[in-house]
């Protein structure tokens, strides 16, 4: 589901910006470490911002990153010009139906968009076929903690019903074949979730 206008300002404003690479970045990469030289996804990658960190700060060769949003793909092509197409590729995609072949990446990354997702779990069965044995899915998420908040009700737009609370994502997870031990932590009171999983 494409965020609505509040959202996509929200999304698309220095400040966004400034938590993702300052505060966001530097969890994920306590939590499961440097991608370096691997071949990376990242689902529902916005603007962008969070793709050029995935090559500064967690070192990948390669970035395929998609959005269902042909308003988002937009301004990240735009922002990410100077790479070459060999190292990144921006599509308009579905994560629930992800254009890769089986176990073609050694990392995905989630920053805050499984939220959006009305079936987020045929999303991990996604996200789980395109990873290699043993690869890293890194996730950052907004929990029903955040979403039943009058602030999100009232301003922001999200599927109804099936969200999740952070155990309820790791629960599924784990159910799908992905092992997190202690990797894994709940934010902001529980409003968010992070973590790194591996896939079996
Ligand atoms: C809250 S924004 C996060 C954007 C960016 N990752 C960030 O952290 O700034 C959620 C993003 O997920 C995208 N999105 C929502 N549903 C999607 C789906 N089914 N497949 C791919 N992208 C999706 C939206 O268009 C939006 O860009």
């Amino acid at each position: 589901m494409k965020m609505n206008r509040v959202e996509k300002f929200l999304m698309n404003s220095p400040v966004r910006a400034a938590f993702q690479i300052w505060y966001e970045v530097p969890l994920l990469e306590r939590l499961g470490g440097r991608t370096e030289g691997m071949r990376v996804l990242e689902i529902g990658c916005g603007r962008g911002v969070g793709t050029r960190e995935i090559f500064r700060r967690f070192g990948a060769q390669s970035v395929y990153a998609l959005d269902i949003d042909p308003d988002m793909i937009a301004k990240a092509r735009r922002r990410l010009s100077d790479f070459p197409p060999e190292r990144l590729r921006f599509e308009v995609g579905d994560v629930t139906a992800i254009d890769a072949e089986d176990a073609s990446f050694d990392a995905v990354f989630d920053f805050a968009i499984l939220h959006h997702v009305p079936v987020w779990q045929d999303a991990i069965k996604e996200i789980r076929r395109v990873l290699k044995s043993g690869g890293r899915f890194y996730f950052q998420e907004a929990t029903s903690h955040f979403l039943d908040k009058w602030f999100a009700r009232t301003f922001l737009e999200h599927p109804a019903d099936n969200r999740f609370s952070g155990p309820e994502f790791v629960a599924e997870l784990e159910r799908q074949g992905f092992r997190i031990g202690e990797k894994w932590v709940e934010r902001g009171g529980g409003d968010y979730v992070f973590g790194v999983a591996f896939r079996l």
